[in-house]
C-alpha cells in the first residue's frame, strides 16, 4: 500500500512511522508519505487557511491550497483523482470507522488522507476532491492528524506480514472470524495470582475445547453490550 497523508504537521508522522508495526509495514515495502500543503501553497508567507465567509470563529483550509498540494503530488487535476484512488478527508461527521471499514481500506493499493485543522475544510474540497469522509468518533479533535494515525494504525496492521504473528489480526475483536463479536478473554502466566485463577479449559491443552470456549465467550460478550 502507498499511503499519502496531507497534513500541516508532517513531523508528527515521523514518530508514527517509527512505531513497531508501522516500521514493519514500511520495511516490507509499503509506503507512507506526509505531504505538507504549506510547501506548495500559491499564497504568500505560507498561508494555507482563511477566515470563513459569513463570519464565525476559526480558520478554514483553502480549496486553492489543497488543489495545489494535490496537483503537485499527483501531477493531475485533483477532480480526476477520486476515479483513480480513494481520497479520504478526516472529519468528525464522516463515516464512522469500524473493523469492516478498515478491512475494506486495507485492500486498496493507494490511499490519500487529508487532515483538516482549525474549523476544517472549505466545503469545495470535500465536494470535488475526495471520495469520502471518515470519522473516528463523534467528538471534535483539533485536527485530522490523530484520526489519520488511528485509520492508518488499524489498516496497516491488517496487511499481510505486518504483525509478528500472522493469526493475530484475523481472529481479534470485531473480525469476521469472530462474527463481528468482541474478542474472547486472554490469560497468561502466572496461572494463579492472589487467588485469581485462569479458566481450567485454557490449561487443558485440548484445542477443540479451547476453541469452543473462546467462540462462546466472544458470542456472550457480543450479546451483553459493551464491556464495563
Ligand atoms: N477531525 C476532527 N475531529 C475528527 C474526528 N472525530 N474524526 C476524524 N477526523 C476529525
Amino acid at each position: 500500500m502507498k499511503a499519502d497523508v496531507f497534513t500541516l504537521f508532517p513531523q508528527w508522522f515521523g514518530w508514527f512511522a517509527e512505531q513497531r508495526h508501522v516500521a514493519n509495514a514500511l520495511a516490507s515495502g509499503h509506503e507512507l508519505h506526509a505531504v505538507d500543503p504549506r510547501a506548495t501553497t500559491p499564497l504568500k508567507w505560507g498561508q494555507v487557511d482563511d477566515t470563513p465567509f459569513g463570519g464565525g470563529a476559526g480558520m478554514v483550509l483553502r480549496v486553492d491550497v489543497m488543489e495545489a498540494a494535490l496537483r503537485a503530488r499527483y501531477d493531475a487535476d485533483p477532480v480526476e483523482l477520486p476515479a483513480r484512488r480513494r481520497v479520504i478527508a478526516l472529519t468528525p461527521g464522516g463515516r464512522l470507522l469500524d473493523d469492516a471499514f478498515a478491512s475494506e481500506l486495507a485492500r486498496e493499493p493507494d490511499l490519500t488522507l487529508l487532515c483538516g485543522r482549525y474549523e476544517g475544510f472549505d466545503e469545495r474540497i470535500l465536494e470535488h476532491f475526495v471520495t469520502e469522509q471518515i470519522s473516528i468518533g463523534r467528538y471534535v479533535l483539533a485536527g485530522g492528524e490523530l484520526a489519520a494515525m488511528v485509520v492508518l494504525d488499524t489498516v496497516l496492521r491488517k496487511l499481510p506480514g505486518v504483525l509478528g504473528d500472522e493469526a493475530s489480526a484475523v481472529e481479534e475483536s470485531f473480525s469476521e472470524a469472530l462474527a463481528g463479536a468482541p474478542e474472547y478473554p486472554h490469560y497468561t502466566r502466572p496461572a494463579e495470582w492472589r487467588g485469581w485463577t485462569v479458566p481450567e479449559v485454557l490449561l487443558s491443552g485440548h484445542h477443540a475445547r479451547v476453541r469452543d470456549w473462546r467462540l462462546e465467550q466472544a458470542r456472550s460478550r457480543a450479546h451483553n453490550g459493551p464491556l464495563p
